[in-house]
């Protein structure tokens, strides 16, 4: 299937089965803004929690915290934002449509990297078992020549940006000839820069409100409580501090559904360490972050790290966790070295000294700082992409059938098991009632009695159910009953006090801590 159409038939999954609806739908919704559904809100949670344990609960030297959005507008000034936060923009003079000039300029890359893949995709199936790939990417002239203009480009690019150079930017778009998507036009505006914050006002306006933003990063609420829980919290360096919450950008390119949003969630965390031992850190959490990410057990080929091509005002490195969404590979997560920039920046103009005394060495400095940062919408996409599956399935008869499968990772799992009485009459319905009032306290169950078995199994295969729990008449008699797993259909029948220890077995969220810790 196209990727196109594959992504389109993913929103049309999330919107379906109660995942993912647009902001304000009634009234033909808000652009790039969307709501979470009743299984959305559900997903979420669990990977917030993930995320959280991992961070938070398995590390004795890291703890959270959950700051305001609003904040003082002289921490926006502090941080650069004020000055810095800028997408440099461009607008199509025909179609009138404004893109972000950079993202033209890595989709037209991305086009070339295609090309490649291609002619590796042909090659793989000519010499099957022979082929020799790195040998083929070293040696064949189609290869060779895109890479060559990859390497051409990507170099002017990069060039650009560190001189902060918008007319070569602008030049490098017309030298690649990239047209406006919509109206195929090369009529370009100049590249201009355009500041991501929003803004609001504190106060009545009459008696002189002030200008407040809408916190574009929530890395800010961590640095000026930095000494609060350093002091209360008798916290050693290195130590972390952690913060999930929203985030907003005026993105002016908003699309690719909930890949970039105008209003998200960040999962942040700071690790504040000795100046001198920040690479140290950043290598281990580039380490322990892509852990986190494979234990889920999304394909591992779909995950790679990319060394950023300019870095932020604030790091002295930073690498991104990349993810193969249905348009490509693109940022999930961000680890950067921040140094001592944010700490000292907020010293200075809040005049509070943000130092650390070591006890050891008797010294006093402004700690460095490492950031792990990762959206929790973008990991959301990740699993939607890579776990909404068609399957070809075998009927009783012998005929074939397709269904949909939501191969969530079971601990992330909106619902964990179905209750699911064979018929609505002689007591079923009150038995399935009874074996979820048993299990709810450690499990989200469904109960569901409408409409044949076999359709309400396919339902929660769509949202992604890892069993189904059968009650028929026998139950009645024997205290058992079938359990059906959702990736591999088969059916077990088991007691009903079995019950609680198979499903922990596989939902439990312990068992994917494990693989990292
Ligand atoms: N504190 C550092 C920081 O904010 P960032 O790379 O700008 O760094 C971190 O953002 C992560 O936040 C990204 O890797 C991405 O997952 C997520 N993110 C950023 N902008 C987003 C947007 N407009 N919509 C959804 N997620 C976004």
């Amino acid at each position: 299937m196209a990727q196109d159409d594959q992504f389109k038939k993913l929103i049309a999954h999330a919107k379906e089965y109660g995942y993912i609806f647009q902001s304000s739908e009634i009234y033909d919704g808000l652009s790039a803004v969307y709501d979470y559904g009743q299984y959305g809100v559900e997903l979420k949670n669990n990977i917030k929690k993930y995320w959280w344990d991992a961070m938070v609960k398995m590390h004795e030297n890291i703890v959270g915290i959950d700051a305001a959005i609003f904040m003082h507008p002289l921490v926006w000034k502090a941080s650069g934002h004020v000055d810095a936060f800028n997408d440099p923009l461009i607008d199509n003079k025909d179609s009138k449509k404004r893109y972000r000039a950079d993202v033209l300029i890595e989709d037209h890359l991305a086009k070339y990297e295609q090309k490649i893949e291609k002619e590796i995709t042909k090659a793989k199936k000519r010499f099957g078992d022979d082929f020799n790939e790195k040998q083929f990417r070293e040696t064949n002239p189609n290869v060779l020549r895109n890479k060559a203009k990859i390497d051409d480009i990507h170099g002017k690019f990069v060039q650009a940006l560190e001189n902060d150079n918008l007319d070569d930017i602008k030049n490098l778009i017309e030298e690649c000839e990239i047209a406006c998507p919509v109206s195929g036009s090369k009529n370009w505006t100049d590249v201009r820069q355009f500041n991501l914050m929003f803004e609001t006002q504190l106060g009545s306006v009459a008696e002189g409100a002030s200008k407040i933003y809408l916190r574009p990063e929530t890395a800010q609420g961590i640095f000026v409580n930095y000494l609060n829980v350093q002091k209360t919290g008798r916290m050693k360096i290195p130590f972390g501090i952690a913060q999930i919450g929203k985030a907003f950008r005026n993105e002016i390119v908003a699309r690719q559904f909930i890949f970039r949003m105008r209003e998200f969630e960040q999962m942040e965390m700071q690790f504040f360490v000795k100046p001198g031992t920040e690479m140290e850190w950043f290598e281990h959490w580039k380490e322990v972050r892509m852990k986190w990410h494979k234990a889920l057990g999304l394909p591992e080929e779909k995950y790679r790290f990319h060394a950023h091509d300019k870095l932020a005002h604030y790091a002295n490195a930073a690498f991104d966790i990349e993810f193969e969404f249905p348009f490509g590979f693109k940022e999930l997560e961000g680890i950067h070295s921040r140094t001592d920039f944010d700490l000292t920046q907020h010293q200075e103009l809040s005049g509070k000294k943000l130092q650390y005394f070591d006890p050891e060495s008797g010294e006093s400095f402004v700690p460095y700082v490492v950031e792990t940062s990762i959206g929790l919408d973008r990991t959301f996409l990740t699993i939607l992409s890579a776990c909404i599956q068609d399957e070809e399935v075998k009927k009783e008869n012998g005929e074939s059938d397709t269904r949909i499968v939501f191969k969530i990772p079971p601990a992330l799992a909106p619902i964990k098991l179905a209750v699911l009485p064979l018929v609505k009459k002689d007591g079923l319905p009150e038995k399935a009632r009874e074996i979820i009032d048993s299990l709810k306290f450690d499990f989200t169950c469904q109960f569901d009695e409408k409409d044949s078995i076999g359709r309400r199994y396919r339902r929660q295969d769509a949202i992604g159910t890892p069993y189904c729990i059968t009650i028929d008449h026998q139950t009645l008699e024997d205290d058992t009953v079938t359990i059906r797993d959702r990736d591999t259909m088969e059916q077990e029948r088991v007691q009903i006090s079995e019950l609680a220890q198979i499903v922990e077995d596989k939902v439990s969220m312990k068992k994917l801590l494990k693989k990292i810790f």
